[in-house]
């Protein structure tokens, strides 16, 4: 390794370390703590790619790498010795997960710990001693961590989803979280999907969804045409629930940045995307114009809204803990406690109140949430049922979806997990439900 590549390298783990921090200490999230430490660090794109791919990895791995690294330690770390810490578990994550040189990862990961100001510096013998340890054993630590998906997840999550999925179903979920989620691609329904599938080198799933390995989306054929956008295989499905839209107002509630509006937007739906938050509209608005589709786009509180033409239908997308995306934000896991749930639970039920208020009788509203917690999820819908006697639920058929049958509950709303489909990727998970209002 060169000098140069010797320094970057050191920087680029610095701010691997410094992420990590950010995010599990001080709760920012992953996207923009990215943004802001690898610029202030001045790190080229390879550099960051590393430091994205090193932080995603050891965060998703964050419950396994810690219970590992207490396993390595005779007597455990003092509270306070956070960077060493967070420079050990990006370390073993580097030589147990990643293909970086054993030598440069314990290296570079000691030198920054003897660099450190004030006490931690003390540390760098033990970081050495523990990481040549990892590097000897390899083989038989990484079994340890790939025999335990399980504990790769916080306490308060495996607990949540053995009650709800049971012992097997938990570790079925946190297995998924050992391989990189796909990438999967929305085509505007107007396109030959055989002919773009070739062209992106993506395999067609069965509800249309392009599906190929993760990359740069920018760089790929169709991107600045927007012939395109990105979607999750589950995140596609409730707009599938509404039918036939063309022609039809539907209210898209909590739009942004606008997946689904684009869906719908592109079936012939005359669209309103409603979201209170105005730089996530920005998004919206960016993605309206790549995909040359259109939307009246209203900046209001979904739980106060008054749209001016009534609504056919209605899709509510619902703020939620997005545990079920956790393959592609592993931070979200790490940022959230169950208090967050219950209160979001709460905003989700203010919400759904009012957005099924502006239903017409006879419409249907889709409420969806991408949360593996029941209670945002099926308990949520039962909650609802119980208020209203106006509603039913209207249960989904898999030829609606696809024939992607696995993801139909008993009660007919769609529970997407992210074991399902394994072999061919698995997808994020999601909760859909679909109400009418009795006329
Ligand atoms: C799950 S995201 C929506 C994703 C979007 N439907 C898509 O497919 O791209 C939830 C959204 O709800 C918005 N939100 C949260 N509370 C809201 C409220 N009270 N009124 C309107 N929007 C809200 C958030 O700003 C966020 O954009």
């Amino acid at each position: 390794m060169s000098t140069q590549e010797t320094h970057s390298g050191l920087k680029a783990r610095e701010a691997a370390i410094r992420i990590l921090m950010a995010v599990t200490l001080k709760n920012r999230p992953f996207d923009i703590a990215l943004d802001d430490i690898t610029k202030e660090a001045g790190l080229g794109a390879r550099d960051r790619a590393f430091v994205m791919n090193l932080v995603m990895l050891t965060l998703r791995r964050l419950g396994g790498l810690k219970a590992l690294l207490a396993s390595l330690l005779e007597r455990g770390l003092p509270r306070n010795a956070t960077w060493t810490e967070a420079a050990l578990v990006t370390g073993l994550a580097q030589i147990l997960l990643m293909r970086t040189a054993d030598h440069a990862a314990v290296n570079e990961t000691v030198t920054l710990v003897k660099n450190l100001p004030g006490k931690e510096r003390g540390f760098a013998g033990l970081v050495n001693a523990v990481l040549r340890r990892a590097a000897r054993e390899q083989e038989k630590l990484q079994a340890i961590l790939n025999d335990t998906p399980e504990r790769d997840l916080p306490n308060w999550i495996a607990e949540s989803w053995t009650t709800a999925y049971g012992q097997d179903g938990m570790r079925k979920i946190a297995a998924s979280l050992q391989s990189n989620p796909a990438l999967d691609i929305s085509l505007n329904p107007g396109e030959n999907i055989q002919e773009w599938a070739e062209k992106l080198d993506a395999r067609v799933m069965p509800n249309g969804t392009l599906r190929r390995t993760l990359t740069d989306v920018t760089q790929l054929p169709g991107y600045e045409d927007g012939i395109w956008w990105v979607q999750d295989l589950a995140a596609s499905l409730p707009v599938m629930l509404l039918g036939d839209v063309a022609g039809k107002h539907i209210l898209d509630m909590c739009a942004a940045p606008g997946g689904k509006t684009m869906q719908l937007a592109s079936q012939g739906a005359t669209v309103t995307a409603i979201d209170r938050n105005k730089n996530r509209l920005k998004r919206l608005v960016a993605n309206l114009e790549r995909t040359k589709l259109k939307a009246t786009v209203v900046t209001a509180d979904a739980a106060k809204c008054a749209p001016e033409t009534p609504a056919d239908a209605i899709l509510l997308d619902a703020p939620c803990s997005a545990t079920g995306t956790l393959r592609r934000n592993p931070d979200v896991i790490w940022t959230k406690a169950p208090e967050d749930v219950a209160k979001l639970t709460a905003l989700q039920a203010r919400i759904l109140d009012h957005a099924f208020g502006l239903l017409p009788a006879g419409g249907t509203l889709v409420y969806c949430v991408c949360s593996l917690e029941p209670s945002e999820g099926r308990e949520q819908i039962d909650a609802f049922l119980t208020r209203h006697s106006d509603a039913s639920r209207s249960p989904v058929e898999a030829a609606e979806i696809g024939g992607i049958s696995e993801v139909i509950t008993a009660d007919g709303d769609l529970l997407c997990l992210p074991s399902l489909l394994a072999e061919e990727g698995g997808m994020d998970g999601f909760f859909a439900a679909r109400l009418k209002k009795i006329k």
